[in-house]
């Protein structure tokens, strides 16, 4: 039995994208097999190491499906059925951006069930970045005073939502003019403008630093932030210090902040819980842009570009 997939040939630098029939994968052991309606991008996957070490160069972490089989051991509260969500972390074999993946037990929560499958689609990246940026890695404080970069973007509007419904932090969020509005809707105190020159001499004094843009964006933030405060990054480019390679320049003038860039870790529990706070009204799905399989190759362009409307979704199986 075959189904479609997109598949990434080629190199980070010079990568080929196409719709292509792989077969269909077989639940061993405690494995998850999803029939996926929809899977989510995030662009610079192409840019990712595994993507390219992996056997079918199927591409996707982020989908949102129904359960089609278990495996022979598996015995966790998932049934056959269920309509679920997922982060998938890097696989050897393949990634979500097929008719049908492997999940593992720890990946998989029941999908929030008042929104369809292309939206939650777009949620677990954004969902278990935001969540482990906040809660872990600043260990933010209620009341806290945030800068959000590329607070706009998939990643942005999860750490905005989770950082003002869970912790009542006053947020500043730096976008461009358009989504301002939107922003303010979601409880952002103060939208700043990115094409400002000097917009980081608009704001001073704040706690924590979350940043999802990186390169020069990241510099500035760092003039923004209070002298023991924290800067959390997940931007590309990846800091140079990133992974234990050093330090960052701008300690010389800001002795006292804390550093840090991560990768998103793929589990279920906090997508359980995001689950519940969408499906309470408490935090809203973001924006997205419905691709079908036949058109991957524009989808992935889509998902490249500055200024989107949305977060490219491609639907494998109409809601
Ligand atoms: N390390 C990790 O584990 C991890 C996890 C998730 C995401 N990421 C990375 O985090 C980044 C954000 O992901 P995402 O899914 O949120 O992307 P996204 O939806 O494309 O959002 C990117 C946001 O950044 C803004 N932006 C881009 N370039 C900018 C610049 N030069 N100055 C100011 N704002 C700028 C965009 O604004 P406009 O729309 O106005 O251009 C947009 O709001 C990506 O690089 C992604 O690879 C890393």
């Amino acid at each position: 039995m075959s189904m479609k997939a997109i598949r990434i040939t080629g190199t980070k630098d010079a990568h080929h994208i196409s719709l292509t029939s792989f077969p269909i994968p077989v639940p061993k052991d405690k494995d998850i097999l999803i029939k996926v309606h929809a899977a989510g991008i995030t662009a610079d996957e192409v840019t990712w190491p595994e993507l390219y070490a992996s056997t079918s160069r199927i591409p996707g972490h982020d989908i949102s499906g129904t359960v089609e089989s278990l495996g022979p051991s598996y015995s966790g509260p998932i049934s056959v059925g269920d309509e679920v969500y997922a982060m998938l972390r890097a696989s050897v074999s393949q990634g979500g951006q097929a008719e049908y993946v492997i999940a593992a037990p720890d990946e998989v929560a029941r999908k929030p069930a008042s929104i369809s499958h292309v939206q939650a689609a777009a949620l677990p990246i954004p969902v278990l970045t935001a969540w482990e940026a906040i809660s872990e890695h600043a260990k933010l404080e209620r009341g806290a005073k945030v800068l959000i970069t590329g607070a706009s973007g998939a990643v942005g509007l999860l750490l905005v939502q989770l950082a003002r419904r869970l912790f009542d932090a006053e947020i500043i969020a730096l976008a461009s003019p358009r989504n301002h509005g939107v922003l303010k809707e979601l409880g952002v105190s103060q939208a700043v403008d990115y094409n400002l020159l000097a917009w980081e001499n608009t704001i001073s004094d704040v706690d924590a630093v979350f940043d999802t843009v990186g390169g020069p964006t990241l510099s500035k933030t760092w003039s923004t932030v209070k002298e023991d405060g924290v800067i959390v990054t997940v931007g590309d480019p990846t800091p140079h210090w990133a992974f234990g390679r050093g330090e960052p320049d701008e300690l010389k003038l800001h002795p006292r902040v804390k550093w840090v860039y991560f990768i998103v870790t793929a589990r279920a529990e906090p997508l359980v819980k995001v689950a519940s706070l969408i499906d309470e009204g408490v935090v809203k799905s973001i924006p997205i842009k419905v691709f079908e399989a036949e058109e991957g190759v524009e989808a992935w362009k889509y998902a490249a570009r500055r200024g989107k409307e949305g977060k490219a979704v491609i639907e494998f199986v109409s809601n």
